[in-house]
C-alpha cells in the first residue's frame, strides 16, 4: 500500500509493534526442551491479547498462528507437537498479522542455546545484510540492484543467497505489489522502490543451496542438500531517505 495519511500511518505503527512484540515474546520463550506447537500457541496468544489476527492463517489456512523454521527448514515451517526444540538449533520465527485492516510482516533467525553447531555467523550475516540493504533503499532506487546488493553483501561473507523466496509489499493484505524484492539481481525487474509505500524486505542467506523445496506437508519449504538458511525481514514504509523501520521498535535482534 501507499500511504497517504496519518492514520494509516498510526494503523500500520499499531500492527507493527504486535507482530514484533509477539516476535520478540517468542524468542525469548524459546528453550530447548518444547515443541514448536507450544512456541506457537505462546505466540498466538500473545496476538489475540493484542487483538490482531494470524496473517498466514486468515490468509492461506495456514496450520498454525505463526511460521517457525528448525534447521534445513527455510521458512512456512509449521509448528508441530511432535517438533522439539533442542540446544543449538537454528529458529527461525516469522510473525505477520492483521488488525484493524491493516497488515505486517517480521522475522528473524536465531540459534537457540549454546552455539553447538556454529550458526551464529550465518544469523549474523543475515541480520547485518539486511540492516545494509534497508539503508539504501528510498524512493527511486531500482528493486534490483538492493537485490543485487544483498547477493553480494552474501558473497563476502561467505554466504549465498535464496533465490525463489521474495519480499513483497504488505499493508492492507499480506502480499501486495510490489510482488517480488529478491534477494539477487533480478536483471528482468525493472521496478523501483516507491516513496510512502509499504514493503517487507527479507534476506535468504544460505550456507550453500540457492533454492529452496516444498516438503509433502505442503507448506514447509527446506534445502535438499542440508544447508541452513537465516531470515531476518522488517516491515518498512519507504522514504526520500532512510526507511521508516516499522517492526524495529522493539530492537529485537541486538
Ligand atoms: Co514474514
Ligand atoms: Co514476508
Amino acid at each position: 500500500m501507499s500511504i497517504t495519511s496519518q492514520e494509516e500511518l498510526a494503523g500500520l505503527q499499531r500492527i507493527s509493534q504486535a507482530v514484533g512484540i509477539t516476535l520478540k515474546q517468542m524468542r525469548e520463550y524459546a528453550r530447548p526442551g518444547i515443541t514448536t506447537k507450544e512456541l506457537d500457541d505462546y505466540g498466538g496468544s500473545i496476538l489475540a491479547e493484542l487483538g490482531a489476527k494470524s496473517a498466514p492463517r486468515l490468509t492461506y489456512g495456514f496450520p498454525g498462528w505463526t511460521c517457525i523454521s528448525v534447521n534445513n527448514e527455510v521458512a512456512h515451517g509449521i509448528p508441530s507437537a511432535r517438533k522439539v526444540l533442542q540446544e543449538g538449533d537454528l529458529v527461525n520465527v516469522d510473525v505477520s498479522a492483521e488488525l484493524g485492516g491493516f497488515w505486517a510482516d517480521n522475522g528473524g533467525s536465531f540459534v537457540l542455546g549454546q552455539d553447538l553447531h556454529n550458526h551464529q555467523p550465518l544469523v549474523d550475516a543475515s541480520r547485518q545484510i539486511l540492516r545494509t540493504a534497508l539503508s539504501r533503499i528510498r524512493g527511486g532506487v531500482r528493486i534490483a540492484d538492493i537485490g543485487g546488493l544483498i547477493e553480494s553483501e552474501a558473497r563476502k561473507a561467505g554466504f549465498r543467497v535464496i533465490k525463489n523466496l521474495v519480499g513483497h509489499g504488505v499493508g492492507r493484505s499480506l502480499h501486495e505489489e510490489p510482488s517480488e524484492i529478491p534477494c539477487y539481481y533480478d536483471r528482468h525487474n525493472l521496478k523501483r522502490f516507491k516513496k510512502n509505500s509499504v514493503v517487507a524486505v527479507e534476506t535468504f542467506i544460505s550456507t550453500r543451496a540457492s533454492i529452496a523445496h516444498q516438503l509433502n506437508d505442503g507448506w514447509t519449504l527446506a534445502t535438499k542438500d542440508g544447508s541452513f538458511v537465516a531470515q531476518h525481514e522488517h516491515t518498512i514504509v519507504i522514504t526520500d531517505g532512510p526507511p521508516l523501520i516499522l517492526t524495529e521498535a522493539n530492537q529485537i535482534w541486538e
